[in-house]
C-alpha cells in the first residue's frame, strides 16, 4: 500500500508577511523584481525537497494596489529563467483564461514543461479585476459565470493542442528524411462557443504528456471546473473545519465525474511564524503587522471588491452593508469576508486589520507548526500546503526547522520520487485523446 504523502509548495511574490512587509528590517524591498531573491527561494525550496515554487499573478493595478504587484515579474518569463538554474523543483505560473489565447497558453506551457524537463504548471484563474478590461481593449469584464464558462471550454481547447503530437512522433531519420511520422500528428479542429482552433500545436508532446493544471477559485462554478479538469487546487480557509468542508465536497465531485479522489491535490495556502517561543512568535508577528496603517488596510480590503473606497464609512462602526458587491470579482473571497464579519459582529477596522494582517493559522515552535500541518493532513481537510512566510524569513525558517520535523515523521519525503511535477504528484500521465485505448 503507498502512503499518503504530504506535499508542499511555496509562494514566490516579493518579502512576505503582509502588504507592508518591505519595509521590514530583514526584507529586501525589491524582492518582488528581484531575479536573485526569486533565485535564493527557489535554491531553499529545494534543499528542503519542496515540490514546487508558485507564481501567482494579476492583471490591472492602480495607485492603491499592493506594493508588490505594482513592480513584478510576468510568471511564465520568470519560471523560465528558474528553469535553467534549478534542477527539480516544480515550476508552477499564474495565467488567465479571460485575457489570453489558448493556443499561446498551450504552446507557452508545452515549452515550458520542454525547457524544464517536466516541471511545470498551469494555475488557471479567470481574472476577478474588472480593471483588466481596460488592458485588454474590452468592453467590458465577464461575468462571473460565463468567465468560468469559457475557462471550461479553453481547458478543453488547451488539453487537445497539448495531444497533437504522440510521444514518439519526430523520428528524425536522416537517411529516409522521414522527420516525422505522420499518423502520429493529430489536428484539434475545435469549433466551439468561445473559440475556434484548428490546430495542431507547434512544439511535441511534452515531458509530462501534459503540464499539471492546478486551479484557484473557491466558488460552486471554481470547484465544479476543478473537478472537471485539474490536478491540483490552490484555496485557502481559515478554519480546519471549513477546509475540511470544501475538501469533502470536491473530491465528491470528482468521483461524480468519473475520476479518483486521489486524482487532484488539495492545497491549502497558509502562513505560517517559526520561533522560539510563543513569546518569539508574537513579537515576530507585532513587528509585522505593526507596519500596516489603516488606511493602507483599507486598501488592501477595497482591492477584493473591485477597489470599493472603504474610507468613506467610519471605521468603528459594524462592517458596512455591500449588498452583492464583490460578486463578480474574488466571488469566494469576499463572501467570505463578509459573512466573518456579520458572524463576529466586526467593525470596518477589525475586518480590514484582520484581512489584511492576518495571524498565521501555523505559528509556534517547529514541533507545533509541524503538528498542525499534520493534523490538517491527517483529518482531511489537505493534500499539501503552499507555505507563505507571515514574515519576511518564515519561509527560510520554515525549511530549516520544520521540514526536517516532517521528513523524521514520515509526511514528506527527502528525495524525489523522479523528475517530473507529475511524479512528485504520483499521477499518471494522461492518455493522449487522439489514441484509442
Ligand atoms: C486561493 C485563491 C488564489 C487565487 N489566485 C489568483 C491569482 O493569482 N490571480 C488571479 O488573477 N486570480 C486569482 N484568484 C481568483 C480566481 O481565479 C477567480 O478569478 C476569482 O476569484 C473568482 O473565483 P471564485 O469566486 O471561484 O473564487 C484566486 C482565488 C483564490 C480563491
Amino acid at each position: 500500500m503507498t502512503i499518503r504523502q504530504l506535499r508542499l509548495g511555496t509562494m514566490l511574490h516579493g518579502a512576505a508577511g503582509n502588504m507592508s512587509a518591505w519595509r521590514h528590517p530583514l526584507a529586501q524591498a525589491d524582492a518582488s523584481i528581484s531575479f536573485d531573491y526569486a533565485h535564493h527561494i527557489a535554491r531553499k525550496a529545494e534543499a528542503g525537497k519542496l515540490d514546487f515554487l508558485f507564481v501567482a499573478d494579476g492583471l490591472y493595478i492602480n495607485e492603491k494596489s499592493i506594493p508588490h504587484f505594482l513592480n513584478r515579474f510576468e510568471p511564465l518569463t520568470l519560471l523560465s529563467a528558474l528553469a535553467s538554474v534549478t534542477q527539480h523543483i516544480g515550476l508552477v505560473g499564474t495565467v488567465s483564461t479571460s485575457y489570453s489565447e489558448p493556443f499561446t497558453v498551450a504552446r507557452q506551457f508545452a515549452s515550458l514543461d520542454h525547457l524544464s524537463g517536466g516541471r511545470a504548471g498551469w494555475n488557471v484563474v479567470t481574472s476577478p479585476l474588472e480593471g483588466s478590461a481596460k488592458n485588454f481593449s474590452r468592453q467590458q469584464h465577464p461575468e462571473h459565470a460565463l468567465r468560468y464558462r469559457i475557462a471550461d471550454e479553453y481547458l478543453q481547447v488547451v488539453k487537445g493542442l497539448w495531444d497533437s503530437w504522440e510521444e514518439d512522433a519526430f523520428v528524425r531519420n536522416k537517411q529516409s528524411g522521414e522527420f516525422f511520422a505522420a499518423g502520429k500528428l493529430h489536428t484539434l479542429n475545435h469549433h466551439g462557443d468561445f473559440f475556434q482552433v484548428q490546430g495542431p500545436l507547434n512544439i511535441g508532446r511534452t515531458p509530462q504528456g501534459r503540464p499539471i493544471i492546478f486551479q484557484a477559485g473557491a466558488s460552486e462554478d471554481g470547484k465544479k471546473l476543478a473537478a472537471r479538469h485539474a490536478d491540483a487546487i490552490f484555496t485557502h480557509h481559515a478554519t480546519q473545519q471549513e477546509a475540511q468542508a470544501f475538501y469533502q465536497d470536491v473530491k465528491q465531485q470528482l468521483v461524480q465525474n468519473g475520476r479518483r479522489p486521489q486524482d487532484l491535490h488539495i492545497f491549502q495556502g497558509v502562513s505560517v511564524i517559526v520561533g522560539d517561543s510563543a513569546a518569539d512568535v508574537e513579537q515576530q508577528y507585532q513587528a509585522t503587522a505593526a507596519l500596516v496603517s489603516l488606511p493602507e488596510a483599507l486598501n488592501y480590503l477595497g482591492r477584493y471588491f473591485e477597489h470599493h473606497d472603504f474610507t468613506q464609512y467610519d471605521p468603528d462602526a459594524a462592517f458596512p452593508d455591500l449588498g452583492t458587491l464583490g460578486q463578480n470579482s474574488f466571488r469566494s473571497t469576499t463572501d467570505e469576508i463578509k459573512r466573518r464579519a456579520r458572524e463576529q459582529h466586526h467593525t470596518l477596522r477589525q475586518a480590514a486589520l484582520e484581512a489584511a494582517t492576518p495571524r498565521p493559522l501555523f505559528h509556534g515552535t517547529p514541533e507545533q507548526v509541524a503538528d498542525g500541518l499534520q493534523l490538517w493532513f491527517e483529518t482531511g481537510a489537505a493534500d499539501g500546503f503552499i507555505i507563505n512566510g507571515g514574515t519576511p524569513d518564515a519561509f527560510e525558517r520554515f525549511v530549516d526547522r520544520v521540514v526536517p520535523i516532517l521528513q523524521q515523521r514520515g509526511l514528506t519525503r527527502r528525495e524525489w520520487p523522479g523528475t517530473t511535477l507529475r511524479a512528485s504528484f504520483d499521477l499518471p500521465t494522461p492518455a493522449n485523446a487522439f489514441v484509442p485505448s
